[in-house]
C-alpha cells in the first residue's frame, strides 16, 4: 500500500512527499458508552490510512483517493466544501486544525486504505487521524494528541452529520502495539492494558452487510440519551444507576427507557471486563460480550438479523465471548475464540452464513498495533 500510494503521488504531483498513516480500531467492550460519558475499551489495529502529502504553496488542496480513483480539488474557507463525499473529511479536517488557531496552507496528497469500509472499524477516523497528525506535523502546529483526535470527531460532527463520541479516533491516534486501551470518556484519562490472552485468539466475523436505515439511527440513539440524562438531571448517562432510572420510568418513553438500560449495563460491563482481565478470566469477559450483544440487539435496537446470527452461531460453537462491534446496522462481530476451537468456528460461521445469506463472512485476525505516526 505504501509503494502504491507513493507511485500515484509521484506520478500526479512529483517527488518530496511525506507518508502517513493511522489505524482503524477494534473495542473490546464499551458500545455507545463514549458520548455518555461512560468507559471504552479499545485498540488499534493493523489496517488502516496511508497519506502521501506535500504543501504546494498555494491555498488549495488537491487530493486523490487511491481506491476509488477520484479527484478533488478545494479551498481552505468555510466556503469551500467540496462535493465528493469523502472529500468532506479532509475538508472538515482542514478547517478544524485552522479553528484550532493552525496555520495551513494548501497541499497535495494521495491517500489508500486498507480498513474494510462499513464493517465498524473506523475506516472514516482513520482518514480523520492520519490528515489531522500529518497537518499539525507538517505546519508544525503544535497541536496535543488530545485535541487531534477531537479534530476527527468535530469533523464527523460539522462536515459528516454523525454525532459520534471520541472513541474511533482516540483509538486511532492513542493505539500502542500489544495494548488495548480503556479510556474514561468524561475525565478523559486512559490506561493501557497489555492485551496477550494466552491460549485465546481475537478474530473479527465481517457479515459484509451495511443496512442503510432512513435518517440516522446513530444520532437518534444519542438523543434518547440525552433526553434521559436531562430527566435525571445529569449531564451524562455515565454514573445513573437502574434504581434511579426505574424512578423516571413513567416520565420517558419506553423507548428511550430501553436505551437508557442498555448503557447503564453496559458502563458496569467495561469495568468487569477490565477487571477480569488483569486476573485472566477470559470467561467472564467472554460472558460480558454476549451480555452487551443482546443487549445492543434488544434494548439499544443497533444490531440486525445477519449480526444475531452469527452471534448465536458462535455461542453454538462453544466461543467464549461474540457481539456485534462498533455503532451497529452491519458490520462485524467481535470474537474471543479458544486457539482450539478457532477453526472448526471460523468454518462453521462461513459455511452457515453462506447458506444462509448467500455470501461468505470476511474474517480478520487481530493484531493490535501502534496509532498515528510519521512513516
Ligand atoms: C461509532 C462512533 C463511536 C462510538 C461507537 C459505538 O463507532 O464513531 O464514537 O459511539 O460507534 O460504540
Amino acid at each position: 500500500m505504501k509503494e502504491r500510494v507513493s507511485r500515484k503521488f509521484a506520478e500526479l504531483f512529483g517527488e518530496g512527499a511525506v507518508l502517513f498513516t493511522s489505524p482503524g480500531r477494534i473495542n473490546l467492550i464499551g458500545e455507545h458508552t463514549d458520548y455518555n460519558g461512560g468507559f471504552v475499551f479499545p485498540g488499534a489495529v493493523d489496517k488502516g490510512i496511508i497519506a502521501a502529502i506535500r504543501p504546494n504553496g498555494t491555498d488549495r488542496v488537491r487530493a486523490f483517493a487511491l481506491d476509488l480513483g477520484e479527484r478533488s480539488e478545494f479551498g481552505l474557507r468555510e466556503e469551500d466544501k467540496p462535493a465528493e463525499s469523502w472529500a468532506h473529511y479532509l475538508f472538515g479536517v482542514c478547517r478544524e486544525v485552522q479553528k484550532r488557531g493552525g496555520a495551513i496552507g494548501g497541499f497535495d496528497t494521495v491517500f489508500a486504505g486498507d480498513v474494510p469500509l462499513g464493517a465498524g472499524m473506523s475506516s472514516s477516523a482513520a482518514l480523520e487521524s492520519t490528515y489531522a497528525f500529518a497537518l499539525n506535523d507538517l505546519y508544525g502546529c503544535g497541536i496535543d494528541k488530545f485535541e487531534l483526535a477531537k479534530i476527527g470527531q468535530a469533523t464527523e460532527h460539522n462536515y459528516c452529520g454523525v454525532n459520534c463520541g471520541i472513541m474511533d479516533q482516540f483509538a486511532s491516534v492513542f493505539g500502542r502495539k500489544g495494548c488495548l486501551i480503556r479510556l474514561d470518556c468524561r475525565s478523559l484519562e486512559y490506561e493501557y492494558f497489555p492485551f496477550d490472552p494466552k491460549g485465546y485468539r481475537l478474530v473479527l466475523v465481517d457479515s459484509r452487510v451495511k443496512h442503510a436505515l432512513v435518517g440516522s439511527p446513530y444520532n437518534d440513539r444519542r438523543a434518547s440519551c440525552e433526553r434521559v440524562a436531562a430527566v435525571l438531571g445529569q449531564e451524562f448517562l455515565r454514573g445513573a444507576t437502574m434504581e434511579q432510572l426505574d424512578a423516571v420510568r413513567e416520565r420517558i418513553s419506553e423507548e428511550d427507557y430501553r436505551r437508557a438500560r442498555y448503557v447503564i449495563c453496559e458502563e458496569r460491563r467495561v469495568l468487569t471486563v477490565c477487571d477480569a482481565l488483569q486476573r485472566g478470566d477470559y470467561e467472564t469477559v467472554g460472558r460480558c460480550m454476549y451480555e452487551t450483544h443482546w443487549g445492543m440487539s434488544k434494548d439499544y435496537e443497533v444490531s440486525c438479523e445477519e449480526l444475531d446470527f452469527l452471534a448465536s452461531l458462535a455461542e453454538e460453537c462453544g466461543v467464549t465471548g461474540s457481539r456485534i462491534m462498533g455503532g451497529g446496522f452491519g458490520g462485524c462481530t467481535i470474537n474471543l475464540v479458544k486457539e482450539e476451537l478457532y477453526d472448526h468456528f471460523i468454518a462453521t460461521a462461513r459455511e452457515r452464513f453462506a447458506a444462509r445469506y448467500g455470501h461468505e463472512p470476511q474474517i480478520y485476525d487481530v493484531v493490535i498495533s501502534d496509532g498515528s505516526r510519521r512513516l
